[in-house]
């Protein structure tokens, strides 16, 4: 398992800044039930985590933490609780994690290779970029790697997901209230770009995102 973090140099030298000393990934075995081994999800609904922004990572899991409380607080009224994102399964993986746990798993999955360290070369063909995508690049960058640490990289993320979370953002957009135990995600920002989207878009942009290969554009 360790000879995967050896491995990443590449992934390495892209996050030696960050100062949190990394979790074994032995530690992230549960997560990895999920996500996939080393992070790299099989399954459509489920995101790959390997390679993802530290901040970012950091910031969705504390969210995920502190959403529990907030959702049994909700006011009748509706209003929408203050963490920005709920979700069953990862309320309850992430309750009992503590700042530093949760600031050194980030640490560890920005590590690893996105793609599980694969050998092959990367195709030379890129997916033809659909338009509205355009939109898209100040933030997310101009094949889906970011370079701020709040922005998640969308490059080969599982479509199902990308297209679920562009869903579910763009319905808070909307108005929906949020219910109890119910998956809900708001952000200002990305409200505003989703808001904007019609379903096929929706479903363009998944398609085209879930096609980069994360490792090419991983590179500057
Ligand atoms: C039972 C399955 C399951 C387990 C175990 C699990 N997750 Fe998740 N995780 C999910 C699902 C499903 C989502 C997507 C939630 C959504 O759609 O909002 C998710 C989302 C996430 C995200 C957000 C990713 C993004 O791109 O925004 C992070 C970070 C994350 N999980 C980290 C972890 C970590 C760390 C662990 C182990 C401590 C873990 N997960 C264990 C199912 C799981
Ligand atoms: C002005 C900056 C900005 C623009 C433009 C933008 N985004 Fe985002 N996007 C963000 C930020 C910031 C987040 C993280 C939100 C959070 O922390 O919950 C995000 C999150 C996402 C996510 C969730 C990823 C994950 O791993 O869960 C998807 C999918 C996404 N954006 C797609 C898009 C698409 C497609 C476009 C173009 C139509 C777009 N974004 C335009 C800033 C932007």
């Amino acid at each position: 398992m360790m000879g995967v973090l050896a491995a990443s140099s590449h992934a390495i030298a892209q996050t030696a800044q960050q100062p949190a000393a990394p979790a074994p990934v032995a530690a992230m075995e549960t997560c990895f039930t999920c996500h996939g081994e080393n992070g790299v999800s099989r399954v459509p609904t489920y995101p790959t985590l390997a390679g993802q922004k530290v901040d970012y990572l950091i910031r969705q899991m504390s969210v995920f933490r502190q959403s529990q409380d907030k959702i049994s607080s909700v006011p009748e009224n509706g209003a929408k609780p203050l963490a920005s994102r709920f979700d069953p399964l990862m309320a309850h993986v992430t309750a009992a994690l503590s700042d530093g746990e949760v600031s050194r798993i980030a640490a560890t999955l920005a590590q690893l290779p996105c793609d599980g360290g694969k050998t092959e070369a990367a195709p030379i063909s890129q997916p033809v970029k659909p338009q509205v995508a355009q939109r898209c690049d100040v933030c997310h960058g101009e094949v889906g790697v970011s370079s701020a640490g709040n922005v998640p990289n969308i490059a080969g993320q599982q479509r199902g997901y990308l297209r679920r979370q562009l869903l579910i953002i763009r319905e808070n957009a909307y108005g929906a209230a949020s219910r109890e135990s119910e998956l809900w995600r708001t952000h200002p920002i990305m409200e505003r770009q989703a808001a904007r989207l019609s379903i096929e878009e929706v479903d363009m942009l998944a398609q085209y995102y879930a096609t980069l290969d994360c490792r090419t554009t991983a590179r500057p």
